[in-house]
């Protein structure tokens, strides 16, 4: 049975302190699962003591982002070979790096590299916009933003990698729990299969099979089934959603249900 991958990313909220707040009420409330994987993706200041603070039964840790060379002077920057041994995933090319630090193809492209070359796994964000969605241009820009990201890895990287389909239009913007129109369940199984086929045609069935694919973009505790139960779709990104451990917890309790469920057919 494939695991189902929930990743909390919690963008520029929470200080180290309130940070470890969350985890220890998301313990309380989360036991360990062996076929659901639960990531936490904090700010940058907080992983380091999260990774001594988690219970790695129950949780990952993933970057938000890092810096595609290893070592060298670029003031400011963190590099994927400094966090390797604090995270197993990091998140690449989330639409509001692309959006406000201009990141383009060809630095989503090396930074993918990076994140292979230290052995952490890639959580590869593609969405389109609400004008391109409009303008009939979604499975292109899809098409050109997992191609470019992917290009240079082998087939047995490939197997590392999560893509998390995120429609721009339907990632919440507000600083809390404010959320937009989520895509319906229906739109996103197309698209899914259409990110499937891609790697397929690229990579071959065996390949593709094995890439998680995630939805995100107001996913919360109560729409989770709906996404969850669409053929294709592994897991969930909520921003959030990810920042409530009501919301959060209650998201991981529907997994484990229908993780239940599958078992039982
Ligand atoms: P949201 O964010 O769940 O708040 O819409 C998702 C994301 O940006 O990853």
């Amino acid at each position: 049975m494939r695991k189902i991958m929930i990743v909390g990313n919690w963008k520029m909220h929470l200080n180290v302190q309130q940070s470890s707040l969350l985890v220890k009420r998301l313990s309380e409330r989360i036991k360990t699962h062996r076929n659901i994987e639960i990531v936490l993706a904090p700010s940058m200041l907080s992983l380091q003591p999260l990774s001594l603070e988690i219970d790695r039964r129950k949780f990952r840790l993933a970057a938000q982002n890092a810096y595609f060379v290893d070592e060298g002077a670029f003031t400011g920057e963190i590099s994927f070979a400094m966090m390797h041994e604090l995270v197993d995933y990091v998140i690449i090319g989330h639409s509001e790096r692309r959006r406000y630090f201009h990141e383009d193809l060809e630095t989503i492209c090396s930074k993918m590299a990076a994140a292979i070359r230290n052995n952490i796994s890639p959580i590869l964000c593609i969405g389109e916009t609400k004008h391109e969605r409009e303008n009939h241009e979604t499975k292109r820009v899809l098409h050109d933003q997992l191609t470019t990201a992917i290009s240079n890895l082998t087939s047995a990287e490939i197997e590392q990698l999560v893509v998390a389909y995120e429609p721009v239009w339907a990632i919440s913007s507000g600083n809390n729990f404010t959320q937009h129109e989520a895509a319906s369940p229906d739109e996103v199984q197309e698209i899914v299969a259409y990110i499937r086929g891609v790697i397929t045609e690229l990579y071959g069935a065996k390949a593709a099979e094995s890439v998680q694919i995630l939805y995100g973009g107001s996913s919360n505790a109560e729409n989770t089934y709906g996404y969850l139960s669409v053929p294709g779709i592994d897991g969930l990104l909520p921003g959030g959603a990810s920042l409530n451990y009501e919301e959060f917890s209650g998201m991981v309790a529907t997994a484990e249900r229908l993780q239940h469920e599958r078992q039982k057919s």
